[in-house]
């Protein structure tokens, strides 16, 4: 059932099959939608996907993790969405645009984090960007209720520009990321300790959301499904579901150490994977499977089986548009090479060795 027709909140879409958000390196000079963007995402739309979550794209130019990275933080910026929502559209692929802030990992200003970590606590932790995260400056309470409304300014743009949804980036050690985590969130306000205040800051940007874009607009969140605890994701699914969230991608969180054992019945899979069967079972949202969904028979094994609702297929596509349309018709398709870190990295499309051949 994977290449069949399915519905999100009343889109239809051709298959379960999503293009997750890739940020595609050294294309803008300062946070724009570039000629190159449009023809990337015409021809993910045109390969056969049933839905793209565009790249990871700002709410605030000083909290960004790299000078061309996406922008959603002024009004400038709706026009070149307007247009990677009608070439989406035009191909019949609804899209949605993931929303973010960069957190401790932020270099275009100063890093940020929800509460202030001992260089003890971040090296037991094994955070990423450990010199940032000395640095990084403790948000005030009235910062937090700032930080929200500029997420919630930013979907109302880009549901003026026409898209049909925002996912929340809470996911791999951005600022939400670490609000979610006990381990990176101390704070002693409303926006820490208990699991709903760690998912305060998030669940108050839904219902904002949801206020300002309406009932149509499909709001999702990508997190760690254990992060740091699969106990914890599944208690954030409820909680996120019970905000008014329409769907779950599931992924990492905040610390290279959220992870756990995959149980032998599913080993083939990524824990990720795994923490997304097992927050399924809890909640009644559809659910986006990610991390190393390698081939379709693995798809066709977690929405077949009634696993996920969906599963998001990244470096595969990248290596070849048309992956999904090959995939469902038998035909040869060009294989990514899986290296050890994905050119897209340095420079997207042009330094991809699957694509040079
Ligand atoms: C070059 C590159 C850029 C990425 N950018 C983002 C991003 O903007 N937002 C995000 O949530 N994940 C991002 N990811 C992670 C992917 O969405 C996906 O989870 C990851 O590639 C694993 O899936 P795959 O095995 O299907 O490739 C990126 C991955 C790569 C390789």
């Amino acid at each position: 059932m994977v290449f069949f027709r399915c519905r999100l909140k009343g889109r239809v879409l051709k298959n379960h099959i999503v293009f997750p958000p890739v940020l595609c390196f050294g294309w803008s000079q300062n946070g724009e939608v570039t000629r190159e963007h449009l023809e990337h995402y015409r021809n993910v739309a045109g390969g056969g996907v049933g839905l793209i979550i565009s790249e990871v794209t700002c709410i605030d130019a000083g909290a960004r993790i790299d000078p061309s990275q996406l922008g959603i933080w002024s009004d400038e910026f709706i026009g070149g969405y307007r247009d990677l929502a009608r070439i989406c559209h035009d191909e019949g692929v609804p899209v949605m645009a993931q929303i973010q802030h960069g957190g401790v990992k932020t270099i275009t200003g100063t890093p940020v984090i929800p509460s202030k970590l001992t260089e003890g606590e971040i090296a037991a932790a094994g955070l990423e960007h450990k010199i940032n995260a000395v640095r990084a400056r403790e948000l005030e309470t009235e910062e937090i209720a700032a930080i929200a409304a500029q997420f919630t300014d930013a979907a109302k743009r880009l549901k003026e520009a026409g898209l049909d949804g925002v996912e929340i980036h809470g996911a791999h050690g951005f600022l939400l990321s670490y609000f979610l985590s006990s381990i990176t969130n101390k704070r002693k306000d409303e926006y820490g300790g208990s699991l709903e205040n760690r998912a305060r800051l998030i669940t108050n940007i839904m219902k904002a959301v949801r206020r300002e874009c309406g009932e149509d607009f499909i709001i999702g969140i990508r997190y760690g499904g254990a992060a740091p605890t699969l106990e914890d994701g599944i208690e954030f699914a409820k909680i996120f579901e019970g905000a008014g969230c329409d769907i779950l991608h599931i992924s990492t969180g905040a610390t290279p150490k959220d992870a756990v054992t995959v149980p032998e019945k599913y080993e083939e899979f990524t824990f990720p994977v795994y923490t997304a069967i097992e927050i399924k079972k809890h909640v009644s949202i559809p659910v986006i499977a990610s991390n190393s969904v390698g081939t379709i028979d693995q798809a066709k094994i977690l929405v077949n089986g009634g696993l996920v609702d969906f599963t998001a297929f990244a470096r595969n596509i990248l290596a070849d548009y048309r992956w999904p349309q090959k995939t469902e018709r038998g035909l040869e398709i060009t294989r990514c090479l899986r290296c050890k870190t994905c050119r897209w990295f340095k420079r997207a499309l042009t330094e991809c060795l699957a694509r040079r051949g």
